[in-house]
C-alpha cells in the first residue's frame, strides 16, 4: 500500500514535500502585531514535526483588522524581520512557510480567547471600533462597526496588496487570503451580513466583489511563480445564508482571478447556528468545489488520524489535509503518520536516534 500523504504536490513554483498543512492558528501572543519567540518555536516545532506546508496564523492587513490587540499583524515593514527569521528556519527544515493574510471586520477589537474573549469597546483601553460592510454587530456584546465606504475598501484592498508585499519579504512561499469564519471578506459574501445597496451588496456578482478584487490585486503583486490560496467559509450552514452552491460559483471566478486552491472551512457567519461539527463534516465541500470548480483543495477539520487523511486524498475529495488541533497536541504528527502509514520520511538528523 503506497501512502498518498507522502507523495509531494507541486503548485506553481512551489513543491511541498508531503500534502500535510499547518492549518492558520492565531495565538494571541503578539504585541503591536510582531512575531517573537513564541511563534518561532511554536512554528518552527511543527516544521521539525514534518509537515509539507505550514500557515501562519491570521495576520492582520491593518490594525483595526486584528481580532485581538495581541494578534499577529504584517501592516508595517517592521513587521517583516521577526517573520523572516521564522521562514528562513522552516525552509532550511525543508518545509514550506505560509502566512494567512487577515483582516476581522466587525469581529475585531476582542480579548485574547483566556481572558474571555469579549469584545473590546472602543472607548476602552485597546479597544477601537471595527468595520464591516453594514452597521450590523455580530451579536448583542460586538460593537456596530463602521459600514465601509468605496474609499475605506480601497484601502483595505491596498492593505492586502502591501501585506502580500512585506510577505514575499519576509520569504513567504504561499499565501492565504483568509474569506472565512466571519471576518471581513465572508462578511461581504454572505446576506447575513452584508444589507449593503451599493455594487458591493445585494446580488452574488456585488457580494463577491470584495473577495474578487482582493485575489486580483494581490495576484497582480504576488509574484507568479508563488501560490495563493483563498480559504473560505463554504457555508453558513443556516438558512438564508451564504451556502456550498455559490462556493463552487465563487472557487470556479477565483481559479480564472488566479487563486490555486481553496481551503474549505465553514461557518462563523453569525452566533447560534447548529454545525454538524465531528470527522468528515467539512470534507464534502472540498471534494464538491475540486470537482466543480476544477481547482486543488484542502480539506479541513477533525481530521485526527493517519489513515483518515489518507483516505481523503485516495479518493480524491482534496489535494491536501489541513490540520489545525491535532498539531498542537502533536508537532511531530507527520513523522507518526508516515510510521503508520509505512512511508519514508527523512528525520531531521538531529532525531535520527529515535527511530532506533
Ligand atoms: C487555537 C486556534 C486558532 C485558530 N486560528 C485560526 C486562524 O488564525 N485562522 C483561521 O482561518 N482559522 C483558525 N482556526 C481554525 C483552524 O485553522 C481549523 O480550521 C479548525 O481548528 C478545524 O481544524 P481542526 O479540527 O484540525 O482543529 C484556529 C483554531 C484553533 C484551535
Amino acid at each position: 500500500m503506497g501512502s498518498l500523504l507522502f507523495t509531494p504536490l507541486t503548485l506553481r513554483g512551489v513543491t511541498l514535500k508531503n500534502r500535510i498543512v499547518v492549518s492558520p492558528m492565531c495565538q494571541y501572543s503578539s504585541e503591536d502585531g510582531f512575531a517573537n519567540d513564541w511563534h518561532f518555536v511554536h512554528l518552527g516545532t511543527r516544521a521539525v514535526g514534518g509537515a509539507g506546508l505550514i500557515i501562519f496564523e491570521a495576520s492582520a492587513v491593518e490594525a483595526i483588522g486584528r481580532i485581538s490587540p495581541q494578534d499577529l499583524g504584517i501592516w508595517k515593514d517592521e513587521h517583516v524581520a521577526p517573520l523572516a527569521r521564522i521562514t528562513r528556519f522552516i525552509h532550511e527544515q525543508g518545509s514550506v512557510a505560509g502566512i494567512q493574510l487577515a483582516h476581522a471586520g466587525r469581529k475585531a477589537s476582542t480579548a485574547q480567547p483566556w481572558k474571555g474573549g469579549g469584545p473590546i469597546p472602543p472607548g476602552e483601553k485597546d479597544g477601537w471600533k471595527p468595520v464591516g460592510p453594514s452597521a450590523v454587530a455580530f451579536d448583542a456584546e460586538h460593537t456596530v462597526p463602521e459600514a465601509l465606504d468605496e474609499a475605506g475598501l480601497q484601502r483595505v484592498v491596498r492593505a492586502f496588496v502591501e501585506a502580500a508585499e512585506r510577505a514575499r519579504a519576509a520569504g513567504f512561499r504561499v499565501v492565504e487570503l483568509h474569506a472565512a469564519h466571519g471576518y471581513l471578506l465572508h462578511e461581504f459574501l454572505s446576506p447575513l451580513s452584508n444589507q449593503r445597496t451599493d455594487r458591493y451588496g445585494g446580488s452574488f456578482e456585488n457580494r463577491i466583489r470584495l473577495t474578487r478584487e482582493v485575489v486580483q490585486a494581490v495576484r497582480k503583486r504576488w509574484p507568479e511563480e508563488l501560490p495563493l490560496f483563498v480559504r473560505i467559509s463554504a457555508s453558513d450552514w443556516t438558512e438564508g445564508g451564504w451556502n456550498l452552491d455559490e462556493s463552487v460559483a465563487l472557487s470556479k471566478l477565483l481559479k480564472q482571478d488566479g487563486a490555486d486552491l481553496i481551503d474549505c472551512s465553514s461557518g462563523g457567519a453569525v452566533p447560534g447556528v447548529k454545525i454538524p461539527a465531528g470527522p468528515g463534516y467539512q470534507t464534502h465541500f472540498a471534494e464538491r468545489i475540486r470537482k466543480e470548480a476544477g481547482i486543488a483543495t484542502g480539506a479541513v477539520g477533525f481530521i485526527r488520524s493517519s489513515f483518515q487523511a489518507d483516505h481523503i486524498l485516495r479518493t480524491e475529495q482534496a489535494d491536501v489535509v489541513i490540520l489545525a488541533r491535532e498539531l498542537l497536541r502533536n508537532p511531530y504528527w507527520p513523522l507518526h503518520a508516515a510510521r503508520e502509514l509505512h512511508a519514508t520520511v527523512a528525520w531531521p538528523p538531529q532525531y535520527e536516534r529515535a527511530q532506533d
